[in-house]
C-alpha cells in the first residue's frame, strides 16, 4: 500500500533527522529534496556563471545527473557520477543555494525528478523539503509542517556542524536562508490538511513518535 509522507520545515527544525527516523521506523524509503538543490548549487558554483544568467544556470543544472540515495540509514548524493554527499553541506554551498532555489526552471525540473523518485519507490517514501506538502506531493497520505523557534533552530544547526563553522555562519545559514526561502515556503501557517508539529521543546524520539502516531489507517 502507498504510504507517502511529506514533511516541510525551515532550517534547523529537525526535519532531516526526523524524516530519516520516521522512514526507518516505518520501513519506507527517504528523499531529502534539499540535497538536490544543494547539488544544483554546486553545478552553479563550479560553472563561473553570474547569478543574473538565469537561463544558462537552468540549462546547466537540467543537463546534470543528480541522483540521491533513498536509504534513510545512508543518505548520499551523486552529481555527474561524483559523490558530493559531504560537499553539499559546506557553508559555501548553503550560501549560494538560493540562486538555484529561486530559479523557476530549475524548480520545475527538480520537481519532475522528485515525482519520478516517488513513483519508483511505489509511493512508500518519506519526502522532506520546503514545498513538499503544497507543490510536490499535495496528495500525500500524511503531510506535516515541522517548526521550531529560531533560537532552538540556530542551536541545533550549531550542534550539527560542530566546531567547523563560527556562530555568525550558523546564524547566516538559518536566519538569512529563512528570508531567501520566503518566496517558496510559508511556515507561519500550515496549508489546509497539513498537521503542524512544533519541535521547540521536544526531543528527536518524541517528534518521530508523534509523526508516526499521525499515520492514517
Ligand atoms: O539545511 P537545511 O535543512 O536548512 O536546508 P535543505 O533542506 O538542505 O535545503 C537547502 C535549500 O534548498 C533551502 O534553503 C531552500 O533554498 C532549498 N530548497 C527548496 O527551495 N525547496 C525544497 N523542497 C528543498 C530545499
Amino acid at each position: 500500500d502507498s504510504l507517502l509522507i511529506a514533511i516541510d520545515g525551515p532550517s534547523g527544525s529537525g526535519k532531516s533527522s526526523t524524516s530519516r527516523g520516521v522512514a526507518q521506523r516505518l520501513g519506507l524509503a527517504y528523499l531529502d529534496t534539499g540535497s538536490l538543490y544543494r547539488a544544483a548549487a554546486i553545478c552553479f558554483l563550479e560553472s563561473g556563471l553570474d547569478v543574473a544568467q538565469t537561463e544558462q544556470i537552468a540549462a546547466l543544472v537540467t543537463s546534470a545527473a543528480i541522483t540521491p540515495g533513498t536509504d534513510p540509514l545512508h543518505p548520499s548524493t551523486m552529481l555527474d557520477g561524483r559523490d558530493v554527499t559531504a560537499e553539499i553541506r559546506e557553508p559555501r554551498v548553503s550560501e549560494k543555494v538560493s540562486v538555484v532555489a529561486t530559479n523557476l526552471a530549475v524548480r520545475e525540473w527538480l520537481n519532475e525528478q522528485f515525482r519520478t523518485i516517488i513513483a519508483a519507490a511505489d509511493r512508500r517514501i518519506v519526502v522532506e523539503g520546503r514545498d513538499i506538502t503544497t507543490v510536490v506531493a499535495p496528495d500525500a497520505d500524511l503531510r506535516v509542517l515541522l517548526v521550531a523557534d529560531p533560537a532552538a533552530r540556530i542551536a541545533r544547526r550549531q550542534a550539527e556542524l560542530g566546531g567547523s563553522v563560527n556562530a555568525d555562519q550558523v546564524t547566516d545559514q538559518v536566519v538569512r536562508r529563512d528570508r531567501d526561502d520566503a518566496t517558496v515556503s510559508q511556515f507561519e501557517e500550515p496549508a489546509e490538511g497539513v498537521e503542524l508539529v512544533d519541535s521547540t521543546h521536544m526531543g528527536l524520539d518524541e517528534v518521530i513518535e508523534t509523526i508516526c502516531g499521525m499515520v492514517p489507517g
